[in-house]
């Protein structure tokens, strides 16, 4: 039998994504920032479904970042309201869908209300298999590995590579894969410091409400076409291992 010859091409399985650029969408159509962070809903909505249809079988994405306390009162208050009005609306269809909530970060500085929202929707979504989707809230990577670090030193454990990684926010998953970054920027603005060491980078121009399913299997597409090495030359990797992508 011959064998056609292919490239090999893989799926990953943790994507992470840094959703930039609702504030300049906005501002391209005179509206105000949160009507950019709205149209964001939308997008996320995409990408949770681009993500389940593809196979990928974990979703990070950064919501808010501890930089982000710094922008105008209006604006925080604005996407405060807005994570509070998105458990409300979205977490019975994300439920019925398969998708498994978390939110790492921080929970100091969130409002009572906030935070029985967050732990009533992983709560709630715990039993889901189809999509592991953690949505980073009041999250930086430097508060990550100092929150893990401290934890370590209140339980008198030793601090090794593999006990900050249990300790992190997001020891529940593997290390993402790829990270895609959306709105042109080229930087990882304190987002999975720890977690990142040998991710896949993928940054797009597009604005992160634009964002949908033909963007998302472009970064799919992206990612199947690199080699991961890990450190080692490219005679030594073997086939990547993971789904294929189609
Ligand atoms: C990302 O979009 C969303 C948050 C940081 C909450 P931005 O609000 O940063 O949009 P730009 O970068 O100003 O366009
Ligand atoms: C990163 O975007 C944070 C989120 C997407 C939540 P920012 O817009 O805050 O990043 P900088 O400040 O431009 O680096
Ligand atoms: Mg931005």
């Amino acid at each position: 039998m011959t064998q056609a010859l292919q490239v090999p091409t893989c799926l990953p399985r943790h994507v992470a994504i840094v959703m930039d650029g609702n504030g300049r969408w906005a501002s391209q159509r005179h509206l105000p920032r949160l009507a950019g962070h709205k149209k964001g809903v939308d997008a996320l909505r995409r990408a949770v479904q681009a993500s389940i249809d593809q196979g990928v079988s974990v979703l990070t994405v950064f919501a808010f970042s501890s930089e982000n306390w710094s922008r105008p009162a209006a604006e925080v208050a604005g996407l405060m309201d807005l994570l509070s009005l998105v458990l409300n609306r979205e977490v019975d269809a994300l439920d019925s869908n398969g998708v498994r909530l978390h939110f790492p970060g921080d929970r100091a500085g969130l409002s009572e209300r906030v935070v029985q929202g967050l732990a009533a929707a992983e709560a709630r979504t715990a039993h889901n298999q189809r999509l592991v989707l953690n949505v980073c809230f009041n999250y930086g990577g430097r508060w990550d590995i100092a929150n893990a670090a401290r934890r370590l030193v209140a339980e008198g454990r030793e601090i090794t590579e593999q006990s900050l990684s249990e300790a992190t926010a997001l020891s529940h998953v593997g290390d993402p894969d790829l990270l895609i970054r959306t709105g042109g920027e080229m930087r990882i603005s304190n987002f999975l410091l720890w977690q990142t060491a040998y991710t896949e980078l993928f940054f797009s121009p597009c604005l992160w409400p634009d964002f949908d399913a033909s963007e998302m299997a472009c970064a799919l597409k992206a990612y199947a076409e690199r080699e991961r090495r890990f450190g080692q030359i490219g005679e030594q990797v073997q086939q990547p291992v993971g789904p294929q992508y189609a």
